[in-house]
């Protein structure tokens, strides 16, 4: 599909299916390099992370945990600012090698949230995996350390991501045509 209509708006084709997972692979090269015999606990945040935290973990070697928080900072196509608490936090994530996964980092607001949250828990190391990083959107100091792809401040949807519920099931990701 060139284009697809989700609610008001229509979206056009940006990323193509084959593209995500190719950035997906390298992204696994890289962390299991880096987490090679740590036994990393993966953090995914829910809803949007979860097609590609799955994509992601299936690339992981040797022992690995997943678990899933979830927060919200976003109605419709702008940010809100307003971030609720995050739930769902079982683990005991002292003196673990966190990895947290999320979908996409926009202002980071939700990101800055998620990692005071984690750091007052004690644990070994706090990184970062996004799928998609918005640059110039970003206002945050905190490294995002493992970066998919780089994008510009369009609003997104598709694999995972949505507008306003709907638009996650796309596997491939496309951008609010001007
Ligand atoms: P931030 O707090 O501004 O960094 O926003 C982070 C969250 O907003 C992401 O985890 C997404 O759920 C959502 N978000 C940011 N940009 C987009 C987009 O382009 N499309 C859909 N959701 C987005
Ligand atoms: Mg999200």
């Amino acid at each position: 599909m060139q284009t697809v209509t989700l609610h008001d708006k229509t979206f056009e084709l940006f990323i193509a299916e084959n593209a995500i997972q190719q950035s997906i692979s390298a992204l696994a090269v890289q962390i299991n390099a880096d987490y090679a015999g740590k036994n990393p606990l993966f953090l995914g945040i829910l809803n949007g992370s979860f097609l590609f935290a799955a994509d992601l973990f299936r690339q992981i070697e040797g022992n690995a945990e997943i678990s899933f928080l979830k927060m919200a900072s976003y109605q419709g196509t702008a940010t809100t600012g307003k971030i609720s608490e995050l739930i769902g936090l079982n683990e005991d994530i002292s003196n673990r090698h966190v990895i947290i996964i999320e979908d996409i980092v926009d202002t980071g607001i939700t990101l800055e949230k998620i990692i005071n949250d984690l750091i007052a828990k004690q644990p070994a190391s706090i990184a970062i995996a996004t799928l998609l990083f918005k640059p110039a959107a970003y206002q945050k100091n905190i490294p995002v350390n493992y970066v998919g792809m780089e994008v510009g401040n369009d609003f997104l949807v598709g694999y995972g991501l949505d507008y306003d519920g709907l638009g996650r099931n796309l596997k491939e990701i496309y951008k609010l045509k001007a």
